[in-house]
């Protein structure tokens, strides 16, 4: 065969592989025409084709839905390049028993996310919630420093270099923005918020390193209390490079002033990113809710591009069917991109087209890790 014909040839099974293949890293947007679909991969532009160099388009991953799941996984792959583990790396799944890891989950979703070219974000290391029954409030204040001190240096040295960023400490601050009364504040005082980044800092020199919150999209006394306590660590010489604004909101309730909050938190000098958004409605879900919801999604996600240090836009989950909603939040549900049986609700759609409208930027895409 002439090699004009196989070097055609083979352009053509590399570009079909490369469009429908989510194993190529993404180059920002995966842009490409459209083409036959390959089992499951949408037969569409997908977010991640189209979201713009330098800003990862993240979901949480259920781990059943990883596992159990092939629709899942390949939509999962199809349309994000950044994935968070909803649970699998939460202290007492990772340690449930004293030096005992249970590693499984988080490789699977690392292994994954290799697979898929995604970056991925670690959720989360010091948190009030999830945390072992072992570990107990009686023991003296030395010995909780130094389980905590070595859950956080454990866990940052196994996924160095596949892990971009860490939310290092989580819903630190109570909604009068006071420091949330925890277990690791009464035993070690409010030190032990610059205690974990510096050893988050130590075990990965290269991760970025975030305070992640919610209650704090919009212009409210905690975000206020947030930034103040992110100027007074980098004041200090901690290491914190980012802050994450969790962003699990109500589809009639917009935060206030959601870019101003962002570009203040910018100009402290740190990344923003939203790392947990869902819009959940009252159910039933009608048409007109379902619009409004699209509209917020796409407001969250014109703010995040509006502003440069925006470097994650993740979504709490892609589908109604895994969502943490309708368990915690009575009445509500519907919170998600995707309905129970994954076709695109029209918050995808407002997504897809917010990011059309975009001005294309120059510069490379997100790397992964
Ligand atoms: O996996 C076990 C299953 O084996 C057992 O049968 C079942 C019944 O007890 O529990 C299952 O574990 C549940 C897990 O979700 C997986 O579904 C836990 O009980 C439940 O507490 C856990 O809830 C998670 C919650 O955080 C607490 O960790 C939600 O899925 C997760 O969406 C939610 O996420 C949090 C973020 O981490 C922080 N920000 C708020 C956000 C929403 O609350």
């Amino acid at each position: 065969m002439p090699v004009v014909l196989i070097a055609a040839a083979l352009a053509v099974v590399g570009l079909a592989r490369v469009r429908h293949n989510p194993e190529a890293p993404p180059a920002g947007g995966d842009a490409g025409a459209a083409g036959p679909a390959v089992s499951g991969v949408p037969d569409r532009q997908t977010l991640r084709d189209l979201m713009p160099p330098g800003v990862r388009i993240g979901s949480a991953v259920d781990g059943r839905g990883l596992s159990l799941d092939p629709a899942y996984r390949t939509l999962l792959g199809a349309e994000f390049n950044g994935i968070t583990a909803e649970n699998a790396m939460k202290w007492r799944n990772l340690e449930p028993a004293p030096g005992v890891h249970a590693w499984t989950g988080a490789d699977q979703i690392i292994e994954f996310a290799q697979q898929h070219g995604q970056a991925v974000y670690g959720h989360t290391l010091v948190w009030h919630s999830d945390v072992p029954k072992w570990v107990s409030p009686d023991w003296p204040p030395e010995r909780i420093r130094a389980v905590l001190r070595e859950h956080v240096t454990t866990v940052v040295s196994r996924y160095r270099g596949r892990v971009w960023g860490w939310d290092v400490v989580n819903e630190v601050l109570d909604e009068d923005g006071t420091l949330r009364d925890t277990l690791w504040l009464r035993k070690l005082g409010p030190g032990y918020v610059a205690d974990a980044f510096r050893w988050a800092h130590a075990a990965d020199p290269a991760a970025r390193l975030f305070i992640n919150d919610y209650g704090v999209e919009g212009r409210t006394r905690k975000a206020d209390a947030l930034l103040q306590l992110v100027r007074e660590l980098r004041r200090s010489g901690v290491p914190v490079d980012g802050v994450g604004f969790q962003s699990h909101l109500r589809w009639d309730q917009p935060p206030r002033d959601l870019v101003g909050n962002l570009r203040r938190f910018a100009q402290a000098g740190v990344s923003v990113a939203v790392t947990e958004l869902d819009v959940r409605v009252a159910l039933p879900a009608t048409p007109a809710k379902l619009e409004q919801q699209a509209k917020l999604y796409r407001q969250v996600l014109r703010a995040c591009l509006a502003v440069p240090a925006c470097v994650s836009f993740t979504v709490w989950g892609f589908t109604d069917a895994r969502s943490w909603i309708p368990g915690y939040h009575r009445g509500y549900g519907a919170a998600c991109l995707f309905d129970d049986s994954l076709a695109p609700k029209p918050a995808h759609a407002a997504l897809l087209d917010e990011l059309r409208r975009q001005p294309p930027r120059s510069g490379t895409g997100p790397s992964p890790g």
